[in-house]
């Protein structure tokens, strides 16, 4: 008789040889539960998803309510369906309106792809401008955009025109000349260990941009939907992009991702050919109800004023020390050590009490912090106790 584990082994393609292999029975707001129904408290929301906390009751509902109605028609601008439309309407607001127009999609690397596309196709242009140390996604497009040399070798050959500036340095930024279609940015580098941008940094790369008459597109997919205090990060910066990509908790759970930008600019897909990017499931109507009730439950519940305290408590609770550095923004925290197997004998002693962490891509020596943000002082004391003990049985 085969147990779950032993099917998983055997059918579920693995893409390490070292699987967590945690066997998931149900998951209840913060917590995720084992198949023994001992919880774990979620510190990563799998990873910055699960933003209004796991099997929310209004997403659930405004679910159900759409799972009625129907689940699935053309998506792609051509029937008007309730969801997607309140949806767009609501994110345009979001932005008071500086962004108007979204084109939806099914994850963060597809929405990028198009990005890709669309400043090519906008400015006829055809270099794309990405950072050192980013991480935008797996697919050709997305991985082209990728710099460490390891993760991508054995995939390529890539795009072509596709250049690199050094994150936070100025001096970089005259890499982007009048060839450029794009730069592409995230505001805190995510797989590099949760690294904010610079405020002086984005302000001169806003500027070259404009010079330059190139897009500037935020890659909002890890920061967006209120996970750093501020409904976008861009609003911590007061710098709007031109481009603006969604995509993880914008969801609720489920799988969507956006890109927003003026209409001027989206239109580029719609002719000279027509029908210049399409998808078949992006922006369901499940996906976008869920979405919109997400979205809801931010905005009542007064979450992203509640993130900027939590940040308050977890620097208050996890002192910097000379070995140890804690940064990032909000909810998207990370513990910088010097060691890559500490890192990972902390995560395991860590699950052993009872939490879900995890490390970075291009980061192994840091410790990442991203819990849902309806994650209360209790939990983020409980949290902060087991990590100090962690780090001090290793010297930190
Ligand atoms: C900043 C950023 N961009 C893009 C992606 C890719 O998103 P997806 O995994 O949905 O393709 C990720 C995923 O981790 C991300 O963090």
């Amino acid at each position: 008789m085969f147990t779950l584990r032993d099917l998983f082994f055997k059918h579920v393609a693995q893409t390490s040889n070292n699987s967590l292999s945690f066997t998931v029975s149900f998951a209840k707001n913060e917590f995720i539960y084992d198949q023994n129904n001992n919880p774990y408290l979620d510190c990563i929301s799998g990873i910055a998803v699960s933003n209004v906390g796991h099997n929310n009751p209004y997403v659930v509902n405004a679910i159900k309510k759409q799972a009625d109605l129907f689940l699935h028609t053309m998506v792609y601008g051509e029937h008007i369906q309730q969801p997607q439309v309140l949806l767009a309407k609501k994110l345009s607001d979001l932005t008071h309106n500086q962004l108007h127009q979204v084109y939806f999609l099914n994850s963060g690397a597809e929405a990028v792809d198009a990005a890709i596309k669309l400043a090519r196709k906008f400015t006829n242009r055809k270099q794309i401008i990405a950072c050192r140390n980013s991480y935008h996604g797996s697919t050709i497009g997305a991985m082209s955009l990728m710099s460490n040399y390891e993760y991508y070798s054995a995939y390529g050959p890539f795009l072509q025109d596709i250049d690199f500036i050094e994150f936070n340095n100025i001096d970089s930024l005259n890499k982007i000349t009048q060839q450029t279609a794009a730069v592409i940015i995230e505001l805190i580098q995510g797989e590099a260990g949760y690294i904010p941008i610079q405020n002086e940094f984005l302000i001169a790369l806003h500027e070259t941009c404009k010079i330059h008459h190139c897009l500037l597109i935020f890659d909002e997919i890890q920061t967006g939907i209120g996970r750093t205090g501020k409904f976008f990060a861009f609003e911590h910066f007061n710098i709007v992009p031109d481009v603006l990509l969604l995509a993880k908790a914008l969801g609720g759970g489920l799988p969507l991702s956006a890109i927003m930008a003026k209409e001027h600019v989206l239109s580029a897909f719609k002719d000279n050919p027509p029908l210049g990017h399409l998808t078949t499931f992006g922006g369901n109507p499940l996906s976008c109800a869920a979405s919109l009730a997400a979205i809801e439950f931010i905005e009542t519940h007064d979450i992203l004023k509640n993130v900027q305290d939590k940040e308050k408590l977890f620097f208050k609770l996890l002192a910097n020390h000379s070995d140890k550095k804690i940064r990032g923004l909000g909810l998207m925290l990370a513990i910088q050590l010097n060691s890559d197997t500490t890192v990972q004998k902390i995560i395991a002693y860590c699950f052993e009490k009872g939490l879900l962490l995890d490390w970075f891509l291009f980061n192994p020596s840091a410790i990442r912090i991203a819990p849902p943000l309806t994650i209360n002082t209790e939990q983020i004391t409980f949290l902060c106790q087991i990590l100090n003990e962690a780090l001090n049985l290793h010297g930190y």
